[in-house]
């Protein structure tokens, strides 16, 4: 049950996946454990609990964050996008085709942190932002290529036990190159970013 505000709890709103969710929670709630105990979002998921692994990646306003060193209570206000949002209704977010496609995961617990962190990887590429494997990182440098190197670099806060790297590296790499088509046509390549502003309401 729902503990009652008071100075230790706070009834928030949470706007997750494009949907408000109020829930009242104890201040020293996690946004992993708002989501997954709370609000039965069970995409994300919970390796390390202590920030190291990446499973319980997702993204806060497009960028990415590890839910389990986040409070649920300083995501509100912000657009919380979980493994459960990046699909536009049955058509998956390239990221998610492309880990399907190339077989980029093998018992899948990373999956979920995985995708999230490839499409904020994606984003950032495309703003130019360089990595620490960037070469030229002088302002006005040309953006660097998405090459394997940068992909490693990029994704190197995501753990994976079972060590399916080779293929979620080309399973990145497969997402940009869908991500640079849809762009260079004039479409969103769907998720956060082409979601309605429609917000649905739902109390828990
Ligand atoms: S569960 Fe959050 S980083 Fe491992
Ligand atoms: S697919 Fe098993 S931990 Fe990554």
């Amino acid at each position: 049950m729902a503990p009652e505000p008071s100075s230790t709890t706070s009834a928030i709103t949470l706007n997750i996946n494009g949907e408000k969710r109020h829930l009242s929670v104890d201040h020293r709630t996690t946004l992993l454990d708002a989501l997954r105990e709370r609000l039965d979002l069970t995409g994300t998921k919970k390796g390390c609990d202590q920030g190291q692994c990446g499973a319980c990646t997702v993204l806060l306003d497009r960028r990415r964050v590890v839910s389990c060193l986040s409070l649920a209570v300083a995501a509100e206000g912000r657009e919380i996008t979980t493994i459960e949002g990046v699909a536009e209704g049955d058509e998956l977010h390239p990221v998610q085709q492309a880990f399907l496609d190339l077989d980029g995961y093998q018992c899948g617990y990373c999956t979920p942190g995985q995708i999230c962190s490839a499409i904020a990887v994606i984003e950032e590429h495309a703003a130019g932002w360089p990595s620490a494997a960037t070469d030229d990182v002088r302002p006005g440098a040309a953006p660097p290529p998405l090459t394997p190197d940068e992909i490693r670099e990029r994704m190197s806060g995501n753990l994976c036990r079972c060590g399916a790297y080779v293929s979620i590296v080309r399973a990145v790499a497969r997402g940009a190159e869908a991500h640079a088509e849809a762009h260079a046509a004039g479409r969103s390549a769907n998720g956060p970013a082409s979601r309605s502003a429609a917000v649905k309401e739902a109390a828990v």
